[in-house]
C-alpha cells in the first residue's frame, strides 16, 4: 500500500514588486523516466545525474525495481541503475504507475514484448480513468495480449508477454507516449518497427535509444521513426537537464509581474519542447537564451526573462504538441495579455491528469478571469482585473502550480486546495516560489 500524502492548502497573495534572482528547476520528467527505463532494460550500469525526484519518476523506479533492476539511493547526486540486460523479471505483485501516464504507457510496450511473463499494472484514480487504447490498439496489432476494464481500454490491465511482430503504425495523434511505447516494444523484435505521427512530438526516446546503442532512423518530412530490432542496449551516462515544463511557471510569473528579472539556469531546450518559448515570444515576452550548450545529447540553455507587457496571440496546429503540458500556464499568461488569446487543436488536454481545459476555465473563472472553454481549446480575454478566490488543483500538478502563479496577479488572497499534487513533477515548487518572491 502506497501512503497518500496529506492534503495541502497553499495561501498566496499578489506580488507588489517583481520576481528576482537566479534559480534552477528540477530535472526533466520525460528524460528522467526514459533514463530509468532504458537503464533498467540495458546491459550493465547506467549513471544518471539530475534525476527528477518527483512522484512520477519514483513510480517508474519502483516498477522496474520489482522487475529486477537494481537502483542506488534515488536521493544521491548520481543514481546508478544495474540493468537486467533485456529480460525483465516477472513481478510477484501489481505494478503501480501512480499518477504517471508516461510510466504506464511506455512500460506497456516493454511488458507486452516479454514472452512467457505475466504482469498486472494499475495507477491512481486519475490514471485509471485515462485512455490506454491508444497504446493497446497498436500493441495488439503487434500480437500483444492485454486485458483491462471497459473493453480492454482502462487500467488495471493484465499483460501476458508475447513474441511480437513489427508494424508500421500511423498514429492518429502526435503523442510521445504512444510513439515511445511502440518503439520500446520494437526493441526486442527481429525487423523494423515504424511509427508515423501527424506532427512531431517530443523526441527524447529517439535520442536516448540511439545513445544506448539502438539503431534508430527518422524521416523528418513524414514525422516517422524506425527502430531496427533486435537491439542490445548498453548502459550509459545520462545528465538530465532542468525541465522546461517546470521552468514555464517562472517564465510566466516573471513575464506577468512588473519589475521582474529572473535567470533560470540549466533548462532543456530540445526543439520539440520549446513551443512555450515561441508562444511567449509571440506574446511579446522578453526572454533570451544564454549559454546554449549540448549535454549528453540534449540542448540546454539558461533562460533570462524580464517583465514587459504582453499581447494576445493564437496558438494552434503543429505548435500544440510542442507545448502540450504548458497550456495551463500559458492560459495564465493570456490573462495578463492585452486582447483575446485563442488556443485550438488542444483536445488532448481533456485526457491529461485532469480535463485541463474544463478545470482551468472553471478555476480561473472563480478568480474573475474571462475564459471560455472550446471543444479543443480556450478563449481567454486578458487585462480583466482578477480577484483572489478559493480554487482547487483537481489533484493535477500543473493546475496547482498554474493557479499559484495566477494568484501573483490577483487582488487579495488565493487559497489552492489539494496543492500537494505539485510533487508529481516539482516537489520543491513552493520553496522556489518563496525564494523568488523574497
Ligand atoms: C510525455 C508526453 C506527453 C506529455 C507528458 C509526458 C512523455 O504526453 O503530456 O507529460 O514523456 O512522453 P502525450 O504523449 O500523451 O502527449
Amino acid at each position: 500500500m502506497i501512503e497518500q500524502p496529506p492534503h495541502q492548502v497553499w495561501r498566496l497573495r499578489p506580488r507588489g514588486d517583481g520576481l528576482q534572482g537566479r534559480i534552477q528547476v528540477p530535472g526533466d520528467k520525460s528524460i528522467s523516466h526514459r533514463a530509468l527505463m532504458l537503464g533498467a532494460i540495458a546491459q550493465g550500469t547506467t549513471r544518471i545525474q539530475g534525476l527528477l525526484l518527483g512522484e512520477d519518476p519514483r513510480s517508474t523506479a519502483r516498477c522496474f525495481q520489482m522487475m529486477g533492476a537494481k537502483l542506488s539511493d534515488l536521493e544521491g547526486e548520481w543514481v546508478t541503475v544495474e540493468g537486467v540486460g533485456g529480460q525483465l523479471r516477472e513481478p510477484a505483485a501489481v505494478l503501480d504507475a501512480g499518477n504517471s501516464g508516461t510510466t504506464l504507457r511506455l512500460m506497456l510496450g516493454l511488458l507486452a514484448s516479454q514472452p512467457e511473463r505475466f504482469f498486472c499494472v494499475t495507477g491512481d484514480e486519475s490514471l485509471r480513468s485515462r485512455p490506454m487504447s491508444r497504446v493497446i490498439l497498436p500493441l495488439t496489432r503487434m500480437g500483444a495480449a492485454i486485458w483491462g476494464r471497459q473493453g480492454h481500454t482502462l487500467a488495471p490491465l493484465a499483460v501476458q508477454g508475447q513474441s511480437l511482430r513489427p508494424i508500421h503504425y500511423h498514429s492518429p495523434i502526435a503523442s510521445a507516449q504512444v510513439k515511445s511505447c511502440i518503439l520500446l516494444a520494437g526493441l526486442g523484435i527481429d525487423g523494423q518497427t515504424t511509427v508515423t505521427e501527424p506532427s512531431l512530438s517530443r523526441d527524447h526516446s529517439e535520442r536516448m535509444l540511439r545513445a544506448f546503442g539502438a539503431e534508430i532512423t527518422t524521416d523528418t518530412e513524414t514525422h516517422s521513426v524506425t527502430v531496427s530490432g533486435p537491439a542490445r542496449l548498453q548502459g550509459q551516462t545520462v545528465v538530465v537537464p532542468g525541465d522546461i515544463s517546470s521552468a514555464a511557471f517562472w517564465l510566466v510569473a516573471a513575464a506577468t509581474v512588473p519589475g521582474s528579472d529572473l535567470l533560470i539556469e540549466n533548462v532543456g531546450v530540445n526543439p520539440t519542447r520549446t513551443g512555450v518559448l515561441e508562444a511567449l515570444q509571440h506574446m511579446d515576452a522578453d526572454i533570451t537564451l544564454v549559454n546554449e550548450r549540448q549535454v549528453t545529447g540534449e540542448p540546454v540553455a539558461d533562460l533570462r526573462v524580464r517583465y514587459r507587457p504582453l499581447k494576445a496571440c493564437k496558438l494552434a496546429g503543429d505548435l500544440i504538441p510542442r507545448l502540450i503540458d504548458e497550456v495551463p500556464i500559458l492560459a495564465v499568461a493570456a490573462l495578463a495579455a492585452r486582447g483575446t488569446t485563442v488556443i485550438r487543436d488542444a483536445a488532448e488536454l481533456r485526457v491529461k491528469e485532469s480535463d485541463r481545459l474544463a478545470v482551468m476555465a472553471t478555476q480561473l473563472g472563480k478568480m474573475g478571469g474571462q475564459v471560455t472553454e472550446l471543444p479543443d481549446g480556450l478563449e481567454i480575454t486578458g487585462g480583466v482585473p482578477l480577484k483572489g478566490a478559493e480554487v482547487d488543483s483537481h489533484t493535477d500538478h500543473r493546475i496547482a502550480m498554474a493557479l499559484a502563479i495566477v494568484a501573483l496577479q490577483a487582488q487579495g488572497a488565493t487559497q489552492i486546495s489539494r496543492a500537494e499534487a505539485a510533487a508529481v513533477s516539482y516537489p520543491t515548487f513552493s520553496q522556489t516560489l518563496a525564494q523568488v518572491c523574497r
